[in-house]
This record gives structure tokens, C-alpha cells and sequence, in this order.
């Protein structure tokens, strides 16, 4: 099996945050689509090891901030490699509640979810959330993984669905 065509798959890069007790926190996620047009429905794959995975858990909501090609990399890599669990990943990241959820400025569009329900795989929860709020906040054309890979040159993280060991 050749996994170099998984690399074709596209994705964008997204900060998938939630409300930790009152606490903004999130992670790095590129494994974000639509399920359904109505209702709207977003799925997000999230690693069981990572703590957003119980934060969204718990509170039942998350939001999708979609990154732009100009968003700051720090953003991608603060919330990619850096865990919630002993980091508070906001501090100094700019953000904004809208649709009652944070989204870091650097986003340039906003889907905010409701969970309705959720898939167990061995590694990964697959959260599937109904459209609740969404917005485009500035201008700015969205990150595709290709570019954070070609252009950004930036790694895989371990915990990404996509992640590919030697
Ligand atoms: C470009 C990129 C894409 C990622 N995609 C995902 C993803 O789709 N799902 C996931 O669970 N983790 C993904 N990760 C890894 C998490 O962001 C990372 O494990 C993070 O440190 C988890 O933080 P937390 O413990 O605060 O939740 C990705 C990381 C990067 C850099």
C-alpha cells in the first residue's frame, strides 16, 4: 500500500476551539468537513490524547476557525503542538467571542457547532456538530494543507489524523 495517496486528499487548516469551564482553549485540526447542507453539519476528527477532545466532549460545543494564508504560522503551531492541558493557549493570541464561541482574530471565518453526535474510533472521536452560528470576519483566502506543507513548510503533527510515522 502506497500511503503517499493519502497526501491527495485536500483539507484546510483550521483552530478547532470550545469552552474549557470558561476557559478558551482548542487545537490545530485540518480533518474538518460538511456532512449535510441542511441541517448544516460539520465533522471534526480529534485524537483521544488530545485534550480538546474531552473539553468538547464536556461542553458539547466547538467551533471551526477557518486560518488564512496570512494568518499569523505562530497560531498553527501554539495550537498544534502545545496541549491545552498545561498550557492556557490564548494567552496573548488575540480573539473574539462570536456566536457565543472563540475564535483567535487570525481566523477569517467561523462555523460554530453543537454536538449531535460522535464516532469512537481506536485513536480518534469523529464529532459531528450541527451548524449553530457561522460567519466571515475578514477578507483573506483560506489555508489549504497543501500551502501550510509548501509554502509554510510546516510539519505534521503526531496527534493529526494524517500523520504518516516512518
Ligand atoms: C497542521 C496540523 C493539523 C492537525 N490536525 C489535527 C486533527 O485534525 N485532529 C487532531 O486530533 N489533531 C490534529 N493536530 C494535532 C493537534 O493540534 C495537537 O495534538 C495539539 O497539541 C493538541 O492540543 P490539545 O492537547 O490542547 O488538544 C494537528 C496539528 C497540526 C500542526
Amino acid at each position: 500500500m502506497d500511503k503517499k495517496a493519502l497526501y491527495a486528499l485536500s483539507y484546510g487548516v483550521y483552530t478547532v476551539t470550545s469552552w474549557d469551564n470558561g476557559r478558551p482553549t482548542g487545537c490545530t485540526a485540518n480533518s474538518a468537513m460538511q456532512i449535510t447542507s441542511s441541517p448544516a453539519t460539520i465533522a471534526v476528527s480529534i485524537n483521544k490524547g488530545n485534550y480538546t477532545n474531552s473539553v468538547i466532549d464536556e461542553s458539547g460545543h466547538f467551533a471551526i476557525c477557518i486560518l488564512a494564508e496570512d494568518s499569523d504560522p505562530i497560531v498553527i503551531g501554539r495550537f498544534g503542538f502545545m496541549s491545552g492541558r498545561d498550557t492556557d493557549k490564548f494567552d496573548g493570541v488575540p480573539y473574539t467571542v462570536r456566536g457565543a464561541m472563540p475564535v483567535p482574530d487570525a481566523a477569517c471565518a467561523y462555523i460554530c457547532c453543537k454536538v449531535v453526535d460522535k464516532m469512537q474510533t481506536s485513536t480518534h472521536t469523529v464529532f459531528l456538530g450541527e451548524v449553530t452560528d457561522a460567519g466571515v470576519t475578514r477578507q483573506g483566502t483560506p489555508m489549504t494543507y497543501a500551502y501550510y506543507h509548501n509554502v509554510i513548510k510546516g510539519k505534521t503533527a503526531k496527534n493529526a489524523p494524517t500523520y504518516i510515522g516512518d
